[in-house]
């Protein structure tokens, strides 16, 4: 994918400083659905549709780090057929989309327990992942069945695991230990989330690492968020005074 010059980020209103790692939930599909009087499976069909053109501008802009919210811990509860729907969606996208994810460099990442999917679906996003885990472009997070509670206890756990086994002292346990053990070892912290659909919460969507990240929130339903709306977004970020808990 061709990279953003300078001078072309201009032409689209933005300076060079550009978030490192931006986190976007991705919420309205079914009252964009409902609008349309369609059933709410065929919204979530046109936010999948939607994902292509995200990621590649991501992708141009030489952002490194994208993480977008799909499922989360508590979607399990929706309508079975809704659930079921989703998951069709996610073996479609996997498989749909793998080849040109991986011509483009991109790195799949999932971030969550996939353990309780059925087999079709966890097949198809670990053939993403292994497929693409040493590709150097683009690192592309998908968090599935995602909860940030459940992610903080599963860490907790390993730092346990490791202390009794004598490799950590409690005492030894510090932030970057902590931050070891998240799914998102390794990557930078948010420094932007989205969410779009009209609510304005964080929903257990990466709480840790959004800690100091701009939040943007915007009436539009995911499926009518184009590129021009994310850059507007990304705008907005760069307008805001970012003194993480320091005086300037
Ligand atoms: C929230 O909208 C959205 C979801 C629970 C699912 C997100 C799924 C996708 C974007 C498609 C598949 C993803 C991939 C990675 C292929 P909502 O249903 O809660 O909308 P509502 O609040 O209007 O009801």
């Amino acid at each position: 994918m061709a990279k953003y010059t300078q001078k072309e980020l201009a032409s689209l209103g933005l300076t060079p400083m550009l978030p490192k790692h931006v986190g976007i939930i991705m919420d309205g599909n079914g009252r964009w659905a409902k609008q349309r009087m369609l059933p709410r499976t065929l919204g979530h069909r046109a936010a999948m549709d939607k994902l292509r053109g995200t990621i590649r501008l991501t992708s141009d802009l030489n952002i490194e780090a994208l993480s977008l919210y799909a499922f989360s811990t508590e979607n399990w509860s929706r309508p079975e057929e809704e659930v079921s729907a989703l998951f069709d969606l996610l073996v479609e996208y996997f498989t749909r989309e793998l080849d040109e994810l991986h011509k483009n460099g991109v790195c799949i990442r999932i971030l969550g327990d996939i353990s309780a999917f059925p087999s079709a679906v966890r097949e198809a996003v670990t053939r993403a992942h292994v497929k693409t885990r040493e590709n150097t472009g683009l690192k592309l997070n998908i968090a599935l069945n995602y909860g940030s509670r459940a992610e903080l206890v599963r860490a907790a756990q390993s730092l346990c695991e490791s202390a009794l086994r004598g490799e950590l002292r409690p005492k030894e346990i510090d932030e970057a230990a902590l931050f070891d053990r998240l799914y998102t070892y390794g990557l930078p912290e948010l420094d932007l989330v989205i969410r779009t659909g009209g609510e304005k919460r964080l929903s257990n969507f990466m709480l840790l690492q959004a800690a100091y990240a701009e939040l943007y929130f915007t009436d539009t339903y995911w499926p009518d968020f184009s590129e021009k709306k994310y850059i507007e977004a990304l705008k907005e970020y760069q307008l805001r005074d970012r003194r993480y808990g320091t005086v300037k």
